[in-house]
């Protein structure tokens, strides 16, 4: 089955409101009428809004970082489901490592988000990885099997159709260590083979499956030729709108 890529710019905690709109102008310029292709930038909270107008009217969409899983209350500095859609966001990352790692970020959290992002209708991008010492542990299977396991445990097939996977080995972020295209793909058919354990293959076979971690426009054209590769969850290379056209349209 024939899944269209799917490439998601996650600017972390990067940009002012300046940069942000400077950057997202840049990629509607050159970005902004792909369509084969689905393109998302999720900025920092504080930018959303201001992205969201500037790509309004072209192909490029929004997507937030993370998510609360509350409706609303008491919550200090967090963010709800209905917030982001009231500013137009399509996309929500959820379970990224650095949430699981500096931020408590937990397989029942992110299953909780998941859930919330869905009812609300957006479109959630879990993250799963492992870390260098559980690939080196030989432990791959096991924490990244847990990990999609954790996030879609009580959410219908209905629903995970909506879902993209993103496969981000800790040790390849922002560290310019990228997975060998076999590495990749090996993970990346692992985690289909989850899927159709937890669902059945046809789901399996439909949903995406992002990698993220250090892609570049030098190595992306070899990761997104994989089989099992459906798109990628860019960082560092999002920041720059001619970089993250490398990406999109690697040469
Ligand atoms: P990176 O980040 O491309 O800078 O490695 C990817 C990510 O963390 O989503």
């Amino acid at each position: 089955m024939a899944r269209k890529k799917f490439i998601a710019g996650n600017w972390k905690m990067n940009t002012s409101l300046d940069e942000a709109r400077a950057l997202a102008k840049g990629l509607v310029d050159i970005a902004g009428k792909i369509t084969d292709v689905d393109i998302a930038v999720c900025p920092p909270y504080t930018n959303l809004l201001a992205v969201g107008e500037i790509i309004k009217g072209s192909s490029i969409k929004l997507g937030a970082q993370d998510v609360h899983w509350e409706a609303k209350g008491a919550y200090t500095g967090k963010i709800s489901c209905a917030m982001l859609k009231s500013v137009g966001v399509t996309y929500v990352i959820i379970g990224h490592s650095e949430q699981r790692s500096y931020f408590n970020e937990t397989d029942e959290t992110v299953n909780k988000k998941t859930k919330a992002a869905l009812a609300a209708g957006l479109l959630p991008i879990v993250c799963v990885g492992e870390t260098l010492a559980e690939r080196k542990a030989g432990k791959l299977t096991e924490v990244v099997g847990r990990q999609v396991k954790g996030a879609f445990a009580g959410i219908p097939v209905s629903d995970a159709l909506k879902c993209t996977i993103a496969y981000e080995p800790v040790w390849a972020i922002g560290t310019g260590e990228v997975a060998t295209p076999q590495q990749a793909n090996e993970a990346h058919q692992f985690i289909r083979s989850v899927l159709v354990s937890v669902y059945d293959k046809t789901t399996a076979d439909s949903m995406r499956i992002q990698y993220g971690g250090s892609m570049k426009p030098d190595n992306a054209k070899d990761l997104l030729a994989l089989s099992d590769v459906d798109g990628g969850l860019i960082g560092g290379a999002a920041l720059k709108a001619g970089d993250f056209l490398g990406i999109i349209k690697p040469v």
